[in-house]
């Protein structure tokens, strides 16, 4: 399974100070040396933690893929035609919510949604709809000329190690199992986490999962020590 690492919470932490620390493009370039298949940045309406100059730079330096998270827009329609990411993922956006909470209503507007996917396919872009493990929600995506859907799992990681895991499970497993008969290549994503990852390996169809937030927390367990050490070092 193929592992695109989302990096926002990276330009979190830098826009908190307005400067350029820590570097985003140096935190792209560690997570592919690391072994990502992909580097994933949201660009949200309120430019919150990426930004649009942030979109390019990646785009020129990352050795294996961009893949930009997006509303369906126009602003982010001309952004991506004009940035030509290798992939993108189309997401709902709400501006109060503090994460993409729930997936796209792709059922309700097949027609809306692939006047919008066209022109980004016909340009050589790979796209993706997020969507929730719906059947209907499934469907809908296979008529939109995406090539691509990427499960929402944070109904799995909320229901984890609770009655519900099985039924989340389930759900994902068989909202794969569709979308691989329909032609869909599937991926997955949202709230995975190093305890919760390891489910997704018992459903087969799965080519890529996109992880962002518990990756970025384990970073900085992962590095505090040494960064304390080499300050003390420093002031010895
Ligand atoms: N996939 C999509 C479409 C998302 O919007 C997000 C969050 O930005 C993720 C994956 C990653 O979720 P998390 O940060 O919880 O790992």
């Amino acid at each position: 399974m193929l592992l695109g690492v989302n990096i926002d919470h990276i330009a979190t932490l830098r826009n908190a100070r307005g400067g350029l620390e820590p570097n985003l493009m140096q935190a792209a370039q560690i997570c592919e040396k690391a072994g990502a298949d992909g580097i994933t940045v949201h660009l949200r309406e309120d430019r919150r933690h990426t930004r649009d100059n942030d979109v390019t730079e990646l785009k020129n330096i990352l050795k294996t893929r961009l893949n930009l998270e997006m509303a369906l827009t126009d602003e982010m329609q001309k952004i991506a035609l004009k940035t030509l990411p290798e992939n993108i993922c189309l997401v709902p956006e709400k501006r109060q919510e503090v994460t993409t909470e729930g997936g796209l209503d792709v059922a309700s507007r097949i027609e809306f949604v692939s006047d919008f996917v066209r022109p980004l396919t016909n340009a050589g872009i790979v796209v993706s709809l997020f969507i929730d493990a719906d059947e209907n929600q499934v469907k809908a995506a296979a008529e939109t000329g995406a090539q691509f859907i990427e499960l929402h799992t944070g109904r799995y990681s909320e229901a984890y190690g609770t009655e519900n895991e099985e039924f989340e499970m389930q759900n994902l497993k068989t909202a794969a199992s569709l979308a691989a008969k329909l032609g869909l290549k599937v991926n997955a994503g949202h709230g995975l986490t190093y305890e919760n990852v390891h489910r997704m390996k018992e459903i087969p169809e799965l080519i890529e999962l996109n992880i962002g937030h518990n990756i970025i927390a384990r970073a900085v367990f992962d590095g505090l020590e040494y960064a304390v050490k080499s300050m003390k070092e420093l002031i010895q």
